[in-house]
């Protein structure tokens, strides 16, 4: 196996991070290809908790290449900070273990700000991390977009800022009321940071095709999950780039090749942070109790997630729609406080019975039918896992149809079962 892609399977916050840095160990690359710092991957090392933005989470092996692709929005503030903060750790980030790609389009000041205006003022909250990402993948699209590569050179980036700003400036000022940095503060800002980013900066492209052309072995991270997808997600409640299999294409590069194994990061139950439908949420004591005992609040923003049943039919569209190979099933530990345990088999939708939630249907009119389950007791002490754990297990695997390479119960590396050899 020369290639593998980690992606999450549904609204984000898997453990994508856990499984990436397990799997990462095995790579030569670890490329991050879509999103920004709206992520949160967390991994556990002894006593450390180190939650990784931006940079990817390859990055704690001294002998793995990070890559940052193109598809990736880039704030050089948070990047600059996330270096401090594993200089911290005794972490060291050089151009030897890290590349970005010079075609990363720039998070600037103001694209935070029209976030945050939005969020607060918009008819439509989507509950966004707040650090730009929508605004930034708006201007890419708009090819207005600031590319890391303009920010080394000052009159250039002053250029481009004059015309991102040219129309949020009426935005500022005639429709949020808000004050805004002048386009001298935020050109000096960005090109001070230019200087100690442009060590980072190449071809990643390039470097990618060179090294699978040496077969390298690559492992792709994904970020969010396959729901938060633009074009695949529940949108509008949605992030603004494609999470999924397609986005490594555009987002990275995997030049002339298939990618072996996709895995998707489930958790057990599902969680989701922000706005947006959520068939299997469970707004009462049980819902309660897994978002407690889970520790289920965002790695980004702090915010509580909301918790619900397993949802099967969002998993059966997520490997659809990202060509999933298997799963990685996380967090199944946090159930065993549970004194019922149930999964969602099917929705009920306009008097019809679906197992699979293509996103012709609306999740926010969806019936959740669920199945109960017998619930599990094990403490992970020893191999041995219960009857009761193997069914909840079993019963997944026949209801979605691939594989559960990976069980997970508990966030330290090693806390894991691998049923499947990967790389
Ligand atoms: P990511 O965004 O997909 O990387 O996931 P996050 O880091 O945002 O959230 C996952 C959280 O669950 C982190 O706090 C992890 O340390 C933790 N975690 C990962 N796997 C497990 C597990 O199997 N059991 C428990 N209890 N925690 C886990
Ligand atoms: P990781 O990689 C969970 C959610 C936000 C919001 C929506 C849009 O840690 O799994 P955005 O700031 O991207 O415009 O917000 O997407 N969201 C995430 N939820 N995990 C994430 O990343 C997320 N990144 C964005 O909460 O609902
Ligand atoms: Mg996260």
């Amino acid at each position: 196996m020369q290639s593998l892609a980690i992606i999450g399977a549904q609204w984000g916050d898997e453990g994508k991070g856990k499984i990436t840095d397990l799997l990462g160990a095995k790579a030569d690359l670890v490329v991050r290809y879509q999103g920004g710092n709206n992520a949160g991957h967390t991994i556990i090392v002894g006593d450390k908790k180190i939650v990784l933005h931006l940079i990817p989470s390859g990055i704690l092996h001294p002998h793995v290449l990070s890559i940052v692709g193109h598809g990736v929005v880039f704030d050089p503030g948070a990047f600059l900070d996330e270096l401090v903060k594993l200089d911290n750790y005794g972490l060291k980030v050089t151009r030897d273990n890290l590349a970005i790609s010079e075609n990363c389009t720039v998070i600037t000041s103001y694209h935070r700000l029209i976030d945050t205006l939005r969020e607060s003022n918009g008819l439509r909250k989507i509950g966004t991390t707040g650090r730009g990402i929508g605004p930034a993948y708006e201007d890419k699209a708009g090819r207005r977009g600031i590319k890391l590569r303009d920010i080394v050179h000052r009159d250039l980036l002053k250029q481009r800022l004059a015309e991102c700003l040219a129309e949020k400036e009426v935005l500022f000022k005639h429709h949020y009321h808000s004050p805004f940095p002048s386009l001298e503060d935020e050109t000096n800002r960005l090109y001070e940071m230019g200087h100690k980013l442009s060590p980072f900066l190449c071809d990643t492209f390039g470097l990618i095709d060179q090294c699978l052309q040496n077969n390298k072995k690559i492992l792709f991270e994904g970020a969010q999950g396959v729901l938060l997808d633009v074009d695949y997600g529940s949108y509008p409640y949605v992030t603004s780039s494609n999470t999924s299999f397609g986005g490594i294409f555009t987002g990275a590069g995997h030049p002339n090749r298939p990618i072996d194994e996709v895995i998707g990061v489930a958790k057990a139950y599902t969680t989701r942070v922000g706005e947006g439908p959520f068939p299997t949420e469970l707004k009462d004591g049980v819902g309660e109790k897994i978002q407690t005992v889970g520790k289920e609040f965002g790695a980004t923003t702090g915010r509580k997630r909301r918790c619900g049943w397993l949802d099967i039919p969002l998993l059966r569209y997520s490997i659809k729609a990202s060509n999933l190979t298997s799963i990685a099933l996380t967090k199944l530990d946090v159930l065993t406080c549970l004194d019922e345990l149930k999964l969602c088999y099917a929705y009920r939708y306009h008097g019809k019975e679906l197992d699979c939630a293509y996103p012709g249907i609306d999740l926010s009119e969806v019936e959740p039918l669920y199945k109960s389950m017998p619930v599990f007791r094990d403490d992970f002490q020893t191999n041995k896992t219960s009857h009761e754990f193997e069914t909840y297990v079993r019963t997944i695997e026949e209801m979605v149809g691939i594989p559960i390479g990976i069980l997970a119960f508990g966030p330290e590396r090693n806390q894991i079962i691998f049923r499947k050899a990967y790389f």
